[in-house]
């Protein structure tokens, strides 16, 4: 994934504000702080499904012999796959032309050794010559089809860090716990499972009802454009818009942060919004002896200044995702302080006390604060080639990823309010986002903004919590941690907005149930990903691979569209 929030940022901020809150932790943790919310109030806040199993196919899930070969299977097929370097870089041509794509013929051979069953039953296409597509017949086409993703490509690893790694970064070297290498985690553990999974049943001999469609993408890592953008048109195109009962595709998972009695679970429903802003100052070149009293650079920093002493305003809707998050980790929490849990409680109806649970929210982290509110961040600026010369052009790129509750559209004309004084203030012509703003009476020169690389994204639109699908996800999430290592343990799914972007973002036309998650826990990450010694617990995606089993035998059996 574009950010590395696989661990759940929430989680992690909760636990250490019920650790580190100073006001909180004033009222001491008594034993009744301690003690479940009543579940009939706790269930108001955060409904939970009950656990759910296939009952027609539950042979499919049964005997020794068949959890031994999906062990096995996993294994294997992530050691090899890993061992292929298809990694993606920032600036890459089309697939055909530019050679480093061709790694990607290397991984599809490979995967045809590994998953006979499904490259002989499965439609496959390629599209935009390397992306997979694979098609899964089922029965009753009246049904609509459920979309599994993932993405082959990885993020390169830097040749300074080679020496940081306890096994080579493309080794795939299975200790017998953690299984190494780049991809294990992101994302090729994820394509490894689906594929263990449906191979799984093939060999089986399970035919579905329900048609299953499996995608790809190979540029997740950078722009999304050559992969899941190509993929997306071709599916709508193949089964047309609103088709798919619903996507899963990689994402957040679940932690025991709470108290180790409780596994606290975070797909995410939501994603923010996304838009680059080039902040673009002209002015007049000439000599450097006879300056101006500000130079482009100098109003530059101006207008820096004015947006980092302006941050959006945080807000926390009783609509929001943030706010179902906050309900359900406070509802269910063991180790969350009573206080807390009343603040909350009582927010559901009473609007002071949802500020203060705003204000409290601020507080956690920055992650926390970053669910409720667009941030901003200067993270480019040039200009300037000599030092005699003014400079004439300079310009400075600030990130924004968009809260829930906003929008490209308000966003742009926050900036263009805020930095609007300035362009009166030293007389440039202002233009925003193709539009202009004003001119200036005797103009010295011209202030632009604009979407810097041309990848706007509103925030996702959330999916539906009041519906089936959403259900079956909780429900096969419940029953699959309920075999697992963490049997015994309460569950708790939660719905999470993530703060980056996954490949759904090309996907929104096709269904509005999209889930994004991947069913690891924190604790089954050696280290992080996009990093050294990314590795993956090889039991937790064994586990993986039967919630994916579980996920499609629900679907085919569940009485939904
Ligand atoms: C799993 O692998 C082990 C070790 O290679 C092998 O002995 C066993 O037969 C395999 N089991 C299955 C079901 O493929
Ligand atoms: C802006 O223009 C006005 C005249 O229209 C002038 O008096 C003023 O000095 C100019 N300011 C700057 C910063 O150039
Ligand atoms: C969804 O459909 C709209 C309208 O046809 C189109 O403009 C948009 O580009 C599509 N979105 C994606 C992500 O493909």
């Amino acid at each position: 994934m574009m950010l590395n929030l696989k661990v759940s940022a929430v989680v992690v901020a909760l636990a250490a504000f019920v650790a580190a809150n100073p006001v909180l932790l004033q009222q001491p943790l008594t034993s009744e702080s301690v003690n479940f919310v009543d579940d009939v109030q706790a269930q108001e806040v955060c409904p939970q499904s009950e656990p759910r199993n296939p009952t027609k196919h539950n042979a499919f899930l049964e005997g020794p012999y068949h959890a031994e070969w999906i062990r096995n299977k996993t294994i294997e097929a992530l050691s090899g796959a890993v061992q292929i370097p298809t990694e993606s870089y920032d600036v890459m041509g089309v697939p055909g032309e530019d050679a480093r794509y061709e790694i990607f013929g290397v991984l599809h051979e490979f995967l045809r050794q590994e998953f006979p069953s499904i490259h002989k039953t499965l439609k496959i296409t390629t599209v935009n010559t390397y992306n997979l597509v694979m098609h899964w017949q089922g029965s009753d086409a009246s049904l609509q089809p459920v979309l599994l993703m993932g993405h082959q490509d990885v993020v390169p690893v830097e040749p300074a860090t080679f020496g940081d790694w306890e096994h080579p970064p493309y080794s795939g070297y299975y200790d017998g716990t953690w299984l190494w290498g780049r991809g294990s985690c992101d994302d090729k553990g994820d394509v490894i499972s689906i594929l263990t999974a449906v191979e799984g049943l093939l060999i089986q001999g399970f035919q579905p009802t329900r048609t299953f469609v499996l995608a790809f993408g190979i540029d997740e890592e950078s722009s999304g454009r050559e992969g899941a953008g190509k993929i997306a048109t071709y599916l709508e195109s193949t089964y047309g818009r609103d088709s798919f009962a619903a996507i899963l595709d990689e994402g957040s998972g679940f932690d025991d942060k709470f108290g180790e009695d409780m596994i606290f679970v975070t797909p995410s429903t939501s994603e923010k919004g996304y838009l680059d802003v080039r902040v673009e100052v002209n002015t007049p070149g000439g000599h450097s002896s006879v300056p101006p009293a500000h130079t482009a650079i100098g109003i530059l920093s101006a207008l820096i200044v004015a947006l980092e002493s302006n941050p959006h305003p945080s807000t926390l809707l009783r609509s929001g995702t943030p706010f179902s998050t906050i309900q359900c980790a406070t509802a269910y929490g063991p180790n969350v302080p009573s206080s807390l849990r009343e603040l909350a409680r009582r927010a559901v109806s009473d609007d002071d006390a949802l500020a203060k649970l705003a204000e409290a929210v601020v507080e956690l982290s920055p992650a926390y604060k970053a669910m409720i509110s667009t941030t901003q961040a200067v993270d480019l600026v040039s200009g300037g080639v000599k030092v005699n010369a003014l400079p004439e052009s300079v310009s400075a790129v600030v990130n924004h990823r968009i809260a829930e509750h906003s929008s490209l559209l308000e966003l742009q004309e926050r900036i263009t309010a805020v930095l609007a004084p300035f362009a009166a203030k030293y007389n440039l012509t202002l233009t925003a986002f193709n539009t202009p703003i004003t001119s200036a009476s005797s103009s010295s020169g011209s202030l632009v903004l604009s979407d810097a690389f041309g990848n706007a994204l509103s925030p996702a639109p959330p999916t539906p919590l009041d519906a089936e699908p959403w259900k079956l996800l909780m429900g096969t999430i419940k029953a699959s941690l309920g075999e697992s290592r963490h049997s015994g343990k309460q569950v708790v799914v939660s719905p999470m907005l993530a703060l980056g972007n996954t490949d759904t973002r090309s996907y929104w036309n096709l269904t509005r149930h999209i889930f994004r998650y991947t069913h690891l826990g924190s604790m089954d990450h050696y280290n992080g990903v996009h990093t050294v010694n990314e590795a993956v617990r090889a039991e937790a995606l064994v586990e993986n691979v039967n919630f994916l089993t579980k996920f499609v035998l629900n679907w085919d059996e569940a009485a939904l569209p």
